[in-house]
């Protein structure tokens, strides 16, 4: 079997996906596959054509790996990856779409607005400030609404602080989206199919030291503690499952995915977002949740990439 790791890329989060791939690679490489790295360039195409893998693994994070673009050329060269197909990829990766598919399926998710740079302008700060916050109320989460890794990512707990979080969002993309704040606990629920259908895997709990999950904090050794399994009673912890699963079904997803949601004090989940080409790096969190559900990981990503091939 030989199979290629995509990674890096032009996003933003090319430094996380070089981290991702080379784990990846060293993993499969552990259990005997015969895998190599490469970036996702101008040359992948020709090389796809000229010698083409049994299978692929995107471990790329951000715009080109998670918006269904890159999956489309594996689609057009008739090469078979791990994960969903373009279709679902691009569902999943645009939060105000994904959230109106939940909500439609009856899966709780934050209420939100989507607000594009251009209505922030003509509207101007204070006025959507104002009705932003009646709708919503405080506080507010922002975050661009196609991004990832907590980049332009802002918690608002007052007014004064809405516009300046606009901003940093708007670095990363033309459309914001505004979220209700639900406070709780931070979790992450893998989703695995290995053949039998997915499964949910014990969900990570979420523990960053100063209080945010931001950019630092998920990628520096250290700065964030887990548990896994989560601290939740038996019963939450079933819900959690059956929500992340529900999820990862209403979007189309096949294979893996990480679901990424917050427990509020009555036990509830509320889905914040549904991950296709989750993080594999040395701190995140679908590793850790394979090692907690007692499997190895160069394992799993060698069933996946034999399912992909066969
Ligand atoms: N966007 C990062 C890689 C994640 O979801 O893990
Ligand atoms: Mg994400």
């Amino acid at each position: 079997l030989h199979v290629l790791v995509l990674a890096g890329g032009l996003s933003y989060e090319r430094d996380v996906s070089l981290r991702s791939g080379r784990r990846v690679l060293d993993a499969l490489r552990a259990v005997g596959v015969e895998a190599e790295l490469r970036d996702a360039d101008v040359a992948l195409l020709p090389a796809l054509a000229a010698d083409p893998p049994d299978a692929v693994v995107i471990a790329l994070h951000g715009a080109t790996g998670e918006d269904g673009s890159l999956r489309g050329v594996l689609d057009l060269c008739d090469v078979p990856y791990v994960g969903c197909d373009a279709r679902a990829s691009r569902l999943a990766w645009d939060k105000p779409s994904a959230k109106a598919v939940l909500r439609e399926a009856g899966i709780p998710t934050p209420d939100w607005v989507a607000l594009p740079h251009d209505r922030f302008s003509e509207l101007g700060a204070v006025a959507v400030l104002d009705r932003i916050a009646d709708r919503l109320g405080l506080p507010l989460m922002v975050k661009p609404a196609q991004g990832g890794s907590g980049l332009g990512a802002a918690v608002v707990r007052d007014a004064a602080s809405l516009p300046a979080a606009m901003v940093g969002c708007f670095a990363y993309d033309q459309t914001a989206l505004v979220e209700r704040y639900v406070p709780g606990m931070d979790v992450a629920v893998s989703v695995l199919d290995l053949g039998e259908g997915p499964q949910a895997l014990p969900p990570v709990e979420i523990v960053p030291r100063n209080g945010v999950y931001d950019y630092a904090a998920r990628y520096t050794a250290g700065r964030t503690t887990w548990h896994a399994p989560a601290r939740l009673d038996p019963e939450v912890t079933e819900r959690v499952a059956e929500v992340a699963l529900a999820a990862h079904t209403a979007l189309g997803l096949r294979d893996l995915s990480r679901v990424d949601l917050i427990v509020d004090a009555s036990g509830q989940p509320h889905v914040l977002e549904v991950n296709v080409s989750p993080g594999m790096t040395e701190t995140s969190l679908l590793p850790l949740a394979i090692q907690a559900a007692g499997l190895d990981f160069g394992r799993v990503l060698g069933s996946l990439v034999t399912r992909a091939a066969a």
